[in-house]
């Protein structure tokens, strides 16, 4: 396929709402024409034009090892040549289940014993929820602001991400009385979680929380939060939804709680309720999970009232793509990319404090923004009080030099496993021209 973004961009908007399947990927907060990907390998990306780009977006998570490891496309063709769906049960999701189960236990507490598939995040956290109302009997729901768990109705209020990305509060058509059934909350305000379980006592089932934020450019939890929260759900007979999505076997073998758990930062020996998985589990293939308890997991139908299903649910390409993701997965490549992560983010703070361009970098383990302010991140507001309009010519500059960003300020950049020196270099190189344009920028007319 040939010919530039502009004519498939072009195509695309005549028989795809804005020429997109998923919002973000339009370029709406950064303007010009999105890229049109006809194929990736390790850390680039090639647009029908046929140039390529060091990619930081990476699938937006998935793409833990770099795009298309050849271990994972031989899986998925091996497991493709036997067929592409049976509509019934498969070794490999019991393999998958086995491995993550494996992996998330540490010294010997085992945070999942059940598991079951998927095909996307927003499946997981809306099913993660209807569990944690049945085993309650409570209707109501905290989540907290910036925070995004997919666009199930019930999750959408002050989302981040693509709702960050284009400024809006939430979404048309979701009913009043669903949205009213969801309390949102500031992240990293435990007053405000003690506030809200005192004013609906014994009516919230769950609060479900990204394990370390990165929807609304990175929202990492205070040291200790999530320790904190679990206690005060636990002692309000709630259930904690840990939402790992995005932060599942990316910033560590075991996920953000495993980073926290083996010590590396936050508190050690909380556990939470329901864990819901998706991006890197399925290594670039639709697949995602929830796990638990068997208690709360077995109220899952047929065993349970509680019901959820799905047609391609553990699909086999995606279970052949996520088994080998997850067995490519050693600590050499969390070191990897722990390292690539360091160096970029590294470079783009000297890169932007040599142009004296206000900013800072927030972070949770090998997740990095940019936020152009000082003082900390700690919520969405924090988050939203910045000088979001340096990012686009930022953004641009960086295109322009072949290395392709998250087109949002408030999404995370994902490194892989892929960036080598090569790549890093290229990023590195790239900086300081971006640095100048973020610094020459200036603010939209009001
Ligand atoms: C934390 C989190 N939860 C849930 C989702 C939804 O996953 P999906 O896009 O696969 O529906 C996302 C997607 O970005 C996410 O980051």
């Amino acid at each position: 396929m040939t010919g530039t973004n502009e004519q498939a961009a072009r195509a695309a908007r005549a028989v795809i709402p804005g020429g997109v399947n998923s919002p973000v990927r339009a370029f709406g907060s950064v303007g010009g024409t999105p890229l049109s990907i006809v194929s990736a390998s390790g850390p680039t990306v090639t647009d029908v034009a046929g140039r390529d780009y060091v990619d930081l977006v990476a699938s937006w998570g998935p793409a833990l090892l770099g795009h298309a490891h050849p271990e994972v496309v031989a899986a998925v063709q091996d497991a493709a040549a036997r067929g592409l769906s049976f509509g019934a049960s498969t070794p490999g999701e019991t393999e998958l289940a086995e491995e993550v189960v494996a992996r998330l236990t540490i010294r010997g507490t085992p945070l999942v014993e059940r598991l079951r598939l998927v095909s996307t995040g927003t499946e997981a956290t809306m099913t993660a929820i209807r569990l944690a109302r049945a085993a309650t009997g409570r209707d109501l729901i905290i989540k907290f602001a910036g925070h995004y768990h997919g666009h199930s109705d019930g999750l959408l209020a002050e989302a981040g991400s693509g709702l960050a990305t284009f400024a809006l509060p939430g979404s048309a058509g979701v009913p009043a009385p669903i949205a009213a059934q969801t309390l949102v909350l500031p992240y990293n305000d435990l007053d405000a979680v003690r506030d809200a379980f005192a004013a609906h006592p014994d009516r919230i089932a769950a609060v479900i929380t990204e394990a370390a934020g990165a929807n609304a450019g990175v929202l990492a939890p205070l040291p200790g939060f999530n320790g904190a929260l679990a206690l005060e759900v636990h002692k309000r007979g709630a259930l904690l939804i840990l939402d790992e999505v995005l932060t599942g076997f990316r910033v560590h073998a075991a996920g953000w709680w495993g980073l926290e758990s083996s010590g590396v930062t936050g508190s050690t020996g909380w556990l939470p309720d329901l864990v819901t998985f998706g991006k890197v589990l399925g290594g670039g293939m639709p697949l995602a999970a929830l796990g638990g308890r068997a208690a709360v997991m077995d109220l899952l139908a047929p065993l349970g009232p509680v019901y959820q299903a799905g047609t391609l649910s553990g699909n086999p390409l995606a279970v052949a793509a996520g088994l080998a993701t997850l067995r490519l997965a050693t600590p050499e490549v969390y070191a990897r990319v722990d390292r690539a992560s360091a160096i970029v983010a590294d470079g783009v703070h000297d890169a932007l404090s040599a142009e004296g361009v206000t900013h800072v970098i927030p972070r949770a383990g090998s997740l990095f923004s940019v936020a152009f302010r000082s003082g900390e991140v700690l919520d969405y507001a924090d988050a939203k009080d910045q000088q979001s309009w340096r990012y686009p010519p930022f953004f641009h500059a960086m295109l322009d030099q072949g290395v392709s960003l998250p087109p949002s300020a408030f999404e995370a950049w994902f490194l892989t496993a892929a960036h080598d020196d090569a790549a890093l270099d290229r990023i590195l190189t790239a900086l300081p021209a971006a640095a100048r344009a973020a610094a020459a920028a200036t603010p939209p007319a009001t």
